[in-house]
C-alpha cells in the first residue's frame, strides 16, 4: 500500500512499439506473479474466520474477492483460450461470477458470507490450478492468439487490483462492527498529507483533451479521448482535513438541513450521521476506526469515509464546490494539486456518464464498467489501498452517492 507518485502523462498518442513474443511472455508472466502474489499477501494477516466474514450487502468476504479474481481468469481467459483447460469445480463458476449476466446465472450478493464452503483451503487450491493454467497459457499461446491472450491477462489483473483494494476497505468495514476494534496491521500508518502552501490554484481555462490517450492500459469508462471546456475555477491544493470537518461539525453542519441535497438529508435522518463513517465519540473525544484499530482522529490528516452527500454538504458550508471530474483531470495533469493519489479517492460533482463516442466492448467484458452508467458520482485520485501501479490520470471510480465505506474524501474548488 505504499504511495502511488504519478507524472502527468503523454499526450502524442503514438503507439508503442510491440514487444518480441518472448520478451511478451516474461513480462506477463512476472506481471501475472506479482499482482496474484500481492493478494495473497493481502489476505495473509486474517485468519479463516475473518475471511468469510460479510459485514453488508456491498462488501463482500476475503475469501470471495480471493475466489473471484481467479474465476475471472478461468472464465474469460482460460475457457476462452485454451482448449485444454478443466474447469477447477463446476460449482465455482455460479458461486463466484459477481454481476456478468452473459456469463450465466451468479450466487446473490448479499449472500456471499454464507458459503462458508467451499472453505479457504479450497480457494487457495482453486488459485493454484488457475494461475498455473494462466502460466502455462502464457508461456504457450501461440504467437496469432498472443495478442488478445496478453489483453485479457491485462485486464484480469487490473481488474484484481481493483478487489485488493476492496479487500482492505470491506475488512475495515467489517472490523468497524466487531466490538474489540481489531487491527488488519498494528502497524499502520494513516498517510501523511504532503506539507506546503495551502489555498487555491487556478486550473487552465480553456479546452482541453480529457481521458485516456491509448498510451498503455485503461479501463473502457475512460475512453474515448475527448475535448471538455474548463471554465475559470481554482482547486484546492490539498485534501479537506479532519480539522476541518471538525468544524463542521462543531458548526452544526450535521444538523443543517439547507446545506444538504434532499436525499442527502434524508440518508442524515435515516443512518443517524453525525460524523464520517466509522468516528465514534468516546468519552467527548472523536475517535475513529482505522486499518490499525480504533485511533483518535488525527485532526492534521485527510477526512476519509464520507459520502458524497456529506462532501456536497461540506463545499456548500464553505461557500465552495467540488470539481468536475474533468477540473479535476486538469489539474492533476498539469501538476497544481498534491495528493491526488495516495490518500483517499476525491469526489466530483460529476454524474459516472458515458464520454461522448463512449462503446462498451462486445461481449460479456462489456458488462465491466458500461451498465453502471447512471445513479453514480464520480471519484478521482487513488488512496492508501489503491496497489502499486493501478492508479491513472485518467482513472475514473464510481460509487453511489450515500456510500462512505471507501477510503472517499474531497478537495474544494471555486468559481473565480
Ligand atoms: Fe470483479
Amino acid at each position: 500500500m505504499a504511495r502511488t507518485a504519478i507524472s502527468p502523462a503523454p499526450r502524442t498518442g503514438a503507439a508503442k512499439p510491440k514487444r518480441p513474443l518472448d520478451e511478451a511472455r516474461g513480462h506477463w508472466l512476472r506481471a501475472f506473479r506479482r499482482v496474484r502474489a500481492e493478494t495473497e499477501a493481502r489476505a495473509s494477516p486474517l485468519s479463516a474466520e475473518d475471511q468469510i466474514v460479510q459485514s453488508m450487502a456491498d462488501a463482500s468476504p476475503t475469501k470471495w474477492h480471493r475466489a473471484h479474481v481467479t474465476w475471472f481468469f478461468e472464465q474469460f481467459l482460460l475457457v476462452v483460450h485454451d482448449p485444454s483447460y478443466k474447469i477447477f469445480d463446476q460449482r465455482f463458476p455460479f458461486l463466484f461470477n459477481s454481476y456478468y449476466v452473459a456469463a450465466g446465472p451468479r450466487h446473490a450478493r448479499p449472500q456471499r458470507g454464507l458459503i462458508t464452503r467451499p472453505d479457504g483451503e479450497d480457494v487457495t487450491a482453486y488459485r493454484a490450478h488457475v494461475d498455473a493454467a494462466v502460466e502455462r497459457l502464457i508461456e504457450k499461446v501461440p504467437e496469432a492468439e498472443a495478442e488478445r491472450v496478453f489483453a485479457i491477462v491485462e485486464i484480469g489483473l487490473h481488474h484484481e487490483q481493483q478487489h485488493q483494494e476492496l479487500l482492505i476497505t470491506d475488512i475495515l468495514h467489517a472490523f468497524a462492527q466487531n466490538p474489540t476494534d481489531p487491527a488488519y496491521d498494528t502497524e499502520w500508518q494513516q498517510p501523511r498529507a504532503t506539507q506546503g502552501p495551502r489555498g487555491y490554484v487556478e486550473v487552465p481555462a480553456g479546452i482541453h483533451a480529457i481521458g485516456h490517450d491509448g498510451e498503455g492500459f485503461s479501463f473502457d469508462n475512460e475512453t474515448p479521448l475527448h475535448d471538455e471546456l474548463i471554465p475559470h475555477v481554482r482547486i484546492a491544493r490539498h485534501l479537506v482535513t479532519n480539522a476541518e470537518w471538525l468544524e463542521f461539525i462543531a458548526a452544526g453542519g450535521y444538523a443543517t438541513p439547507a446545506l444538504w441535497l434532499s436525499d442527502g438529508w434524508a440518508a442524515v435522518q435515516t443512518e443517524g450521521w453525525q460524523a464520517p463513517g466509522y468516528w465514534r465519540l468516546k468519552d467527548g473525544t472523536w475517535q475513529t476506526m482505522t486499518l490499525a484499530g480504533l485511533k483518535p482522529v488525527d485532526p492534521t490528516v485527510a477526512v476519509q469515509h464520507v459520502s458524497y452527500y456529506e462532501a456536497e454538504a461540506f463545499a456548500r458550508f464553505a461557500g465552495k464546490h467540488l470539481p468536475s471530474e474533468a477540473e479535476w483531470e486538469v489539474a492533476a495533469r498539469t501538476n497544481v494539486i498534491a495528493d491526488a493519489f495516495g490518500i483517499a479517492w476525491q469526489w466530483t460533482r460529476s454524474a459516472y456518464l458515458h464520454y461522448p463516442g463512449y462503446r462498451a466492448a462486445e461481449g460479456a467484458l462489456g458488462e465491466y464498467n458500461g451498465k453502471f452508467m447512471v445513479s453514480q458520482m464520480v471519484l478521482r485520485g487513488a488512496s492508501l489501498a489503491t496497489p502499486e501501479g493501478h492508479a491513472r490520470l485518467s482513472y475514473r471510480n464510481f460509487f453511489y452517492p450515500p456510500s462512505r465505506w471507501q477510503f472517499s474524501g474531497l478537495r474544494l474548488a471555486e468559481f473565480v
